[in-house]
């Protein structure tokens, strides 16, 4: 497959053989850029973070799990890249120097390119943009000292890599590029077992970790027209290749609660290139959306070739590993009913940061004159899906809402999960943790204080 790219200004054209070689491994491997580390190759340390540059502005990603493939159109900028062309270094490479941000100097690049992409888009949260960059020695102090130091100098954004070779798109193609969902579903007619790559921060994994091959391969990232976000007169409709980047400020003014849960999955990287159809579509009993998503009644919008359906999202999940997905069925996008704000979000982890929930809880409860109308409460880590507390909402319907009403529905919490024990929970524990988040959804409704002990970024 053909694409090309812009690496440190410099045009890229190529042919890929191999559709799911990393970015790291070709940058290291082929062209030597050896600046850009390899710390875990699974997206969790940052050692490999590079600055990506499109349409929708710059920002961080890991290289570790991201395609080659997924660069074309793009403008990618290595460490190697980030000094302007007569060497004086970026802001925030003087900026490392001068406040001793760098020990060792593993890390250092990842660090570097997370500041660099921050600095470029004028983000000054920098515990969040670090969230995501693991360094072992030097101590977050002083580099947290060298980005506040950069932030004062103006911002240096890359270019955009202007036109791209215009190629007819061939469905029968093994590997392909999509520019459009009907191409994209004309040739998941004709490879119903090929593989749709949405930002790869699961697939990426199944490469480098369980070293699978992927076999046909279609890359979304083209897609524009699933990368809408459009409010109608019933909904807020988000295509399915929306970052979560990109969904936080799209949720964040009807359901803040939602918004803030989001800025807990991942790190920035993994934010920036995973997609809300991807977490959506690989079924995860841990991912985030989903309990979020079905406590607000969402509807899932589904293409095979020029068929389209619809369904409630919590009628997706069949059972573990099992969705109601048919071959060559791909999420086109998400709808949201619009509906006062009554959403609370609790994602249980053992990190505040960069961690997948052990138990993640949403609530959507209705109150008509004090008594619960309607509740919707769905639960990720509770069972082999993402799942509706459905005898616990039984339960509070048509109770007054109260701390007796909580009491009552006690046991019905048992008729709708028994959770697994695992490295992130026993059974037991998440069943209470579970318990504990609708008292805290009640507690927090009648405005007592609940978060006097939180952990924050
Ligand atoms: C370091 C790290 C931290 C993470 N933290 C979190 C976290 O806190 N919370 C969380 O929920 N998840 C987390 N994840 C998991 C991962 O980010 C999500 O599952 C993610 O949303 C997957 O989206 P993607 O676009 O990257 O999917 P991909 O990896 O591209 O694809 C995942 C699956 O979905 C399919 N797919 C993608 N798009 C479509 C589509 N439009 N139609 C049909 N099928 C499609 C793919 O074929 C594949 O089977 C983390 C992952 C990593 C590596
Ligand atoms: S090598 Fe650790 S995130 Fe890529
Ligand atoms: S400087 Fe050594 S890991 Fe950060």
């Amino acid at each position: 497959m053909e694409i090309s790219f812009l690496l440190n200004g410099e045009r890229v054209e190529m042919d890929v053989t191999d559709p799911t070689v990393t970015t790291l491994d070709w940058l290291r491997e082929i062209r030597g850029l050896t600046g850009t580390k390899e710390g875990c190759n699974e997206g969790d340390c940052g050692a490999c973070t590079l600055m990506v540059t499109d349409e929708h502005g710059p920002r961080a990603v890991n290289a570790c799990i991201l395609f080659l493939p997924q660069l074309h159109g793009k403008s990618v900028t290595t460490v190697e890249g980030l000094a302007g062309p007569d060497g004086t270094l970026h802001p925030v490479q003087q900026a490392m120097i001068d406040k001793h941000g760098s020990q060792c100097g593993f890390c250092t690049p990842g660090i570097v390119m997370s500041l660099a992409a921050a600095h470029a888009t004028g983000e000054t949260d920098v515990d969040k943009v670090l969230a995501g960059n693991l360094c072992r020695c030097t101590g977050y102090a002083p580099i947290v000292r060298a980005a506040e130091a950069a932030m004062a100098e103006p911002a240096v954004v890359p270019a955009l890599p202007g036109a791209l070779l215009e190629r007819p798109f061939d469905p029968e193609a093994e590997a392909v590029l999509p520019e459009t969902s009907d191409d994209l579903a004309a040739w998941y007619a004709a490879h119903p077992e090929g593989v749709l790559v949405g930002g790869a921060t699961d697939l990426g994994l199944h490469v480098t970790k369980a070293l699978r091959r992927l076999g046909p391969v279609a890359f979304l990232h083209r897609c524009a027209d699933l990368q809408g976000i459009e409010e109608t007169e019933e909904a807020l409709v988000i295509g399915a290749g929306v970052t979560i980047s990109q969904l936080i400020p799209a949720v964040s003014g009807r359901y803040p609660d939602f918004a803030a849960m989001l800025t807990r999955y991942g790190s920035v990287q993994v934010r920036n290139a995973a997609t809300i159809g991807g977490n959506i579509a690989n079924g995860s009993p841990i991912g985030d959306g989903p309990p979020a998503l079905i406590a607000l009644g969402a509807r899932l919008h589904l293409r095979k070739g020029d068929t389209r359906r619809e369904i409630a999202l919590e009628d997706f999940f069949l059972a573990y590993g099992k969705q109601d997905r048919a071959p060559g069925e791909f999420v086109e996008a998400i709808s949201i009913p619009h509906q006062p704000d009554r959403l609370g979000c609790y994602k249980l982890s053992k990190r505040f940061d960069q961690d997948i929930s052990a138990v993640c809880g949403c609530f959507n409860v209705t109150l008509e004159d004090g008594r619960v109308a309607d509740a919707r409460i769905a639960f990720g880590g509770m069972a082999g899906i993402p799942k509706r507390a459905a005898a616990v909402e039984a339960a509070l319907i048509g109770e007054d809402w109260g701390e007796e009403a909580i009491d009552a529905a006690w046991s019905a919490w048992e008729e709708d999960f028994q959770p697994l024990s695992d490295m992130r929970a026993s059974a037991a524990y998440r069943l209470e943790a579970a318990r504990n988040m609708l008292t805290r959804y009640f507690l927090e409704d009648i405005g007592a204080a609940t978060r006097v002990r939180e952990v924050s970024a």
